[in-house]
């Protein structure tokens, strides 16, 4: 296969190489997960960043490791402790690999942690981008990552809706073979800090004048297939409480959380207090709050802002509350 790659490996793939690995040594951001490359700590971190933006992933995995410091404490846990340790970062089910996992190699591996991106798939939790990613951060083997941001990057690069094994085939050729852990993650870094979904920015990325688009989106892009909607809400603040509404108990999308009343885009006769954006799944919504109450809304309660916080609030509501400096 090496073989193969190299004789596919032309001037322009090399220029993009060497840029890309230019830049991220200059412009990597500073994460606790960069500081070495322990397998344990590696796995740990590409789990974590599997749902999880980078932000959030940042003080969970610190808080992780000071409780489980290394894989054999992590396998001699019980699993309500690490599922506690995991709180707040969401998608259990992920722990709950993981402390799989751990028990396999402390057990069955006697405590070898696999080396290979093949061994390591073999692992509860760990799928084709996770064992790429340990395999080449930890190990070196130059295997290529893909996950959306590096989908991305390769789609603009080449102005083409390259999807499925051929973003991978794409990767793999380009890969830095001297260095491929760091490719990998220079790619993802490039695809979340410059090459980012919306107006990339373009002016400081490393590898423009290679870019097949400069930023235009192919087709197949996500930025193109969202649907836009306007939405709007009503915010009344009276004394030191906010009027909110709960949804439904039947609903099937967040039943029995609560929001602000919504109000048709007719009646959002009031001027527009604040606007703000929100995606849910391929719908960005351009959210409009007007200030006052909200029209033929009866079911509402008012809420102590005190309580806001202990509240089961959307994530939009949430987001509006801060915006308005209420929460
Ligand atoms: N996303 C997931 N893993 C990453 C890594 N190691 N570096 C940058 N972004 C990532």
């Amino acid at each position: 296969m090496k073989r193969q790659q190299e004789s596919s490996r032309n001037s322009d793939d090399q220029r993009f190489r060497e840029r890309l690995l230019t830049w991220f040594d200059r412009h990597k951001r500073d994460l606790p997960w960069r500081q070495d490359r322990d397998p344990y700590r590696v796995w740990l971190s590409e789990i974590m960043l599997q749902q999880t933006r980078v932000e959030a992933v940042r003080e969970h995995y610190l808080r992780f490791l000071k409780r489980f410091p290394t894989i054999k404490k992590l396998a001699a846990a019980r699993e309500p402790s690490v599922l506690a340790a995991w709180s707040g970062l969401g998608y259990y089910r992920r722990a709950r690999m993981l402390h799989a996992a751990a028990r396999k190699v402390m057990g069955e591996l006697g405590g070898k942690f696999p080396r290979t991106s093949h061994e390591l798939r073999a692992l509860p939790g760990i799928g084709r981008y996770t064992a790429a990613a340990i395999a080449s951060i930890a190990f070196d083997e130059p295997v290529a990552v893909v996950d959306g941001n590096v989908e991305r990057v390769l789609q603009r690069l080449s102005g083409r809706r390259i999807g499925g094994e051929d973003v991978w085939r794409r990767a793999q050729e380009l890969q830095a073979l001297e260095r491929p852990g760091d490719f990998n993650q220079a790619m993802m870094e490039l695809g979340a800090t410059v090459c980012v979904p919306r107006q990339p920015k373009c002016l400081l990325c490393p590898v423009s004048d290679l870019c097949a688009t400069r930023g235009e989106l192919p087709g197949a892009d996500k930025a193109i297939r969202q649907r836009k909607r306007e939405i709007h809400y009503a915010l009344d603040c009276r004394g030191d409480s906010v009027f909110l509404v709960q949804r439904p108990a039947a609903l099937r999308l967040m039943p029995g959380m609560w929001e602000l009343p919504e109000v048709a885009i007719t009646d959002a006769s009031s001027p527009v207090h604040l606007t703000l954006r929100h995606s849910i799944t391929v719908t960005d919504y351009r959210v409009g709050v007007i200030a006052g109450p909200a029209p033929e809304i009866t079911n509402g309660c008012w809420i102590a802002k005190s309580r806001l916080t202990k509240l089961p609030l959307t994530g939009l509501a949430r987001k509006i509350l801060r915006s308005a400096s209420i929460i």
